[in-house]
């Protein structure tokens, strides 16, 4: 008996019923109908998970889980029953808990929670201990790394005061979940986050929209509208790609974090606002103000706590974590049963760069979960581009010639040029071969060909290759 999921429980129908529920769901399941055996059968096969009836773990007390755990460490025990206060569960990041009656959908999303906790144990280099297990701020904000953990509390510093926050970083790494955790955790919380992107907004349409207008303001203002300020009184305006923004609308701008008081286009009135602002930019905005793109006391008054978000290559051990984050969404999501990645294709992907930080690796789960649909995902199921980086390492490596080496001469007695093409294209497969150790998606990439192109060729030209 080598399965993953081991269920024990005396009822027959029960256990028969949620082991057809799990096969179907695409686990291996072993049933167990009397706990005594419980014991021997985890000493004598590794599971992954076990389904206990909680009076049947309790009536044995805590000494079943203990043994357990001792013979098979990653072991985690899904216990359903009524909890009973009298006889507190022990605490264990291994032992998950669901309520009677059984739910079957709450059972699935369990099973799946217990998964992600074995995958995150044997993808990350060090154990997960319950103080190391998935660090979150605001439940959106997932990272472990040493620079994840200094955001979180400053984070957290900067929420308790109204100063305001300038957040840099490059692309996709966090810039908008960063602002929208101030704003969640600060006293503003029951009130408006109000996002604008200075870059997406026409520069003529921005100042009505920060600001508002009154009827007659330009053609087309049939009455007065209230603006973005307005909409974010007594709570946060997140002003995105803020290095977008043009210098008439800059000088408003400032005028507004001075004297906290704005006039909507086409009014001669002030009205008084409450706004906490985070301004939010990818773009150096130093190099902005040398070049005189960005004016030099704006850019003071925004970044009275200035905030950078590192990019994701410079905290390679959030890379597993959030894989594992975004694996359950799709999974949940897409109704999938992909179960994790190889370690070598997790290998690869944190070796990788990651140019596109966390919005990358967010569209690459995606986009796995949705093609692979249940399973592991390993290397062969990566895009190329991953796989191509696999090849250079992390150092810029020159690109792999793509280009024919230079031709021999003619021969002054001719040549039959379709069998000497056939034996250079045959001496370059060999040697891309030779230099992969053998593998083909490697070679493949080599000759820029696609894997089943050059299994197709090897198969016709009856070409054989020993490392
Ligand atoms: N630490 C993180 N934990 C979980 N999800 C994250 C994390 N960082 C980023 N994301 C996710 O990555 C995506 C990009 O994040 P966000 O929009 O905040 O980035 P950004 O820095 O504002 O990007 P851009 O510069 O392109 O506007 C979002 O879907 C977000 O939920
Ligand atoms: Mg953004």
């Amino acid at each position: 008996m080598n399965s993953e999921l081991l269920i024990v429980e005396d009822d027959r129908k029960t256990r028969d019923l949620v082991s057809a529920f799990l096969t179907y769901q695409g686990y291996s399941t072993a049933i167990l109908g009397h706990h005594d055996d419980i014991f021997d059968t985890i000493t004598r096969t590794p599971h992954r998970v076990m389904i206990a009836d909680l009076a049947t773990l309790l009536t044995r007390s805590h000494d079943i889980l203990d043994k357990a755990w001792e013979a098979s460490p990653d072991l985690v025990v899904i216990a359903y029953g009524q909890t009973d206060s009298s006889r507190p569960l022990p605490h264990n990041e291994r032992l998950l808990f669901i309520p009677k009656p059984l739910n079957l959908d709450e059972l699935e999303s369990v099973v799946m929670r217990a998964r992600e906790y074995q995958f995150l144990k044997a993808t990350t280099a060090e154990p997960a201990t319950s103080e190391e297990f998935p660090h979150f701020l605001c439940s959106t904000i997932i990272g472990r790394s040493r620079q994840m953990l200094s955001l979180f509390e400053l984070l957290e510093k900067v929420a308790e005061s109204n100063a305001t926050v300038l957040v840099q970083g490059a692309s996709g790494t966090g810039k908008e979940l960063a602002a929208r955790a101030i704003h969640q955790l600060s006293s503003r919380s029951n009130k408006n986050f109000v996002p604008v992107n200075c870059a997406a907004i026409p520069d003529e349409l921005l100042e009505s929209e920060l600001f508002g207008h009154v009827k007659g303001a330009f053609t087309g203002a049939y009455a007065n509208r209230p603006g973005r300020f307005d909409l974010a009184d007594k709570g946060t305006l997140f002003l995105d790609e803020i290095g977008d923004m043009k210098a008439n609308l800059q000088v408003k701008l400032l005028r507004v974090l001075q004297s906290k008081e704005f006039e909507p286009v086409g009014s001669a009135r002030s009205q008084k606002v409450d706004v906490r602002i985070i301004a939010a930019t990818n773009k150096n905005l130093e190099e902005l103000v040398a070049n005189r793109d960005f004016r030099e006391d704006l850019y003071y008054r925004l970044s009275v706590i200035p905030i950078t978000i590192p990019p994701l290559r410079e905290r390679r051990e959030d890379i597993p974590l959030l894989i594992n984050h975004f694996l359950g969404r799709f999974n949940r999501d897409k109704r999938r049963l992909v179960k994790g990645f190889s370690r070598e294709a997790l290998e690869i992907l944190r070796n990788y760069d990651w140019p596109g930080n966390v919005r990358e690796l967010e569209n690459l789960v995606e986009r796995m979960v949705t093609l692979k649909e249940s399973g592991f995902i390993s290397p062969d199921d990566l895009p190329d581009r991953y796989l191509s980086r696999r090849q250079t390492g992390r150092q810029v490596a020159p690109p792999a010639p793509l280009a024919p080496p230079p031709l021999e001469e003619l021969p002054a007695e001719g040549i039959c040029l379709n069998s000497a093409v056939d034996a250079f294209e045959n001496r370059l497969i060999l040697q891309a071969l030779q230099r992969t150790g053998g593998n083909k998606k490697e070679a493949a990439a080599l000759l820029n060909l696609k894997r089943t192109t050059l299994i197709e060729k090897l198969k016709k030209k009856n070409l054989q290759f020993d490392p």
